[in-house]
């Protein structure tokens, strides 16, 4: 028997006076009503929640906007009263244009190159870099920015909840092969550091489309964890082993050197046109820099932030030209810049005769610039003539490696003998 007609069962057995039938209809179409209404809004809750959770799996569209904005993700009022939600982003950029097809490229000893989809390592939940659906930008592109953009985007009535989502409304380039390619030289070497600096890095590099990172070591070998984390790493990518001679080891020595002549030498055979930039594997990069130095014609700069007691390295800039240096270390060079502070362009790289950085401590970037024979008024200021800091000399506190882990069952059988092989422990040189 249905539900309300057991009821009505009930109540015709409990109401006998003639007089109430009238009230006893009204009753029972009121309670159908009302367990019409609830159904139907319980079904809403169902319905909404589970959009949230869709949104939630795409962090690339919801996430990254709000914070490319300086909003804490999902706060509405502290979207109020920020007033970096005010501050205008490039309209280059949107994961819209993260490279539709991404080629990895990784060179390994006693292994040809080799060619990769980007997708094929990553676990289905590795996200946006997977190469987007073109249905999923416009399903986000669909949700239009209420705030003033410098972008194309036109503001439309929005209700609250859609003002969380901030999307730069625009076309999707069919190919980024017009875009010139960013090729990105970063120095690292073995510390227990050093896959998470380099997967800070990745995943800002992962914002960028049309670059080419190449990730050059300092040591006698590739370092296995460092060619597992690159194996799940979908930023276009080429390994290279850049070894510092002994020589150049220990205290008041250049350091990553090295590894960026055997980035330089490499662009020379692979590369013909292009932007390079060499980005220290600690630093801190917001991903527009990267969209600023893509227009670099010969050398460009800009502002680096926390570099020595000043607190930031830049050209002086007066009427859109470069007219001296703001450095903390001056001595007497002629591009007294930090290694992060330029980019330089391929092309006039190769014609200038693809000059070697020389291995002269403090005096790198000056000696590389002078041997590119560019004249101080050519150089490119960029960041908006060099008034934004889109890019820190930051440092990481050094850890200890770890204490070996015993050779117990507790290890060995368990998900410590996993966790094992991605330290890095107390043990000599190259051996771990
Ligand atoms: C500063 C400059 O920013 C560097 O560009 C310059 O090479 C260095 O000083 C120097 O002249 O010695 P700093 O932050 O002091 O850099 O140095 P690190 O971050 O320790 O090293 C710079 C880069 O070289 C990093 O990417 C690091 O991973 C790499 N490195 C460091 C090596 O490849 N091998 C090493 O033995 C040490
Ligand atoms: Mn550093």
């Amino acid at each position: 028997m249905p539900a309300s007609n057991c009821l009505e069962h009930l109540w015709s057995g409990m109401l006998s006076h003639e007089g109430t039938q009238r009230r006893k209809e009204g009753m029972v179409a009121l309670f159908r009503t009302v367990v019409g209404v609830g159904m139907v809004s319980g079904l809403l809750v169902v319905l909404l929640w589970s959009e949230q959770q869709v949104g939630l799996k795409t962090p690339a569209h919801v996430h990254f906007h709000a914070h490319a904005r300086g909003i804490p993700d999902g706060s509405p009022s502290a979207q109020a009263e920020d007033p970096e939600a005010h501050f205008q982003m490039s309209e280059r950029l949107s994961v819209a244009q993260v490279s539709p097809v991404i080629t990895h490229v990784t060179r390994r000893p006693n292994a040809t190159t080799s060619n990769r989809r980007a997708s094929s390592s990553l676990p289905p939940t590795a996200g946006h870099q997977t190469p987007p659906k073109p249905t999923s930008h416009v399903a986000a592109s669909a949700v239009t920015s209420s705030s003033s953009s410098s972008s194309s985007s036109s503001p439309s009535s929005v209700n609250d909840s859609q003002k969380l989502v901030f999307t730069i409304d625009q076309t999707i380039p069919s190919s980024n092969s017009a875009m010139p390619k960013i090729y990105v030289i970063t120095p690292t070497y073995r510390r227990p550091e050093q896959v998470a600096e380099l997967t800070r890095l990745s995943q800002t590099l992962m914002l960028v489309p049309n670059l080419h990172w190449l990730v050059v070591e300092d040591a006698v070998a590739p370092t296995r964890r460092v060619l597992a984390f690159l194996d799940s790493c979908s930023v276009p990518h080429t390994y290279l082993l850049g070894t510092a001679s002994r020589r150049y080891k220990g205290a008041n020595k250049p350091r990553g050197v090295s590894n960026r002549n055997a980035g330089l030498k490499w662009l020379k055979v692979h590369a013909k046109e292009g932007v390079i930039y060499f980005a220290d594997d600690d630093n801190t990069y917001d991903y527009r820099i990267f969209q600023e130095i893509r227009t670099t014609k010969q050398v460009s700069m800009f502002p680096v932030g926390l570099v020595t007691q000043l607190g930031v390295s830049s050209p002086v800039v007066s009427d859109g030209k470069l007219i001296g240096f703001y450095d903390g270390w001056i001595a007497g060079r002629k591009f007294p810049v930090d290694m992060a502070g330029f980019a330089v362009n391929v092309q006039f790289y190769l014609q200038r005769n693809a000059p070697l950085m020389p291995y002269n401590v403090g005096f790198e970037e000056d000696g590389f610039l002078k041997a590119l024979k560019i004249k101080p008024e050519d150089i490119e200021p960029l960041a908006d003539n060099c008034t934004k800091i889109l890019v820190w000399h930051t440092r990481t506190v050094k850890t200890l490696p770890a204490l070996k882990m015993p050779d117990t069952d507790k290890v060995t059988k368990t998900n410590l003998n996993h966790l094992k092989s991605q330290m890095v422990f107390q043990m000599p040189y190259g051996l771990s």
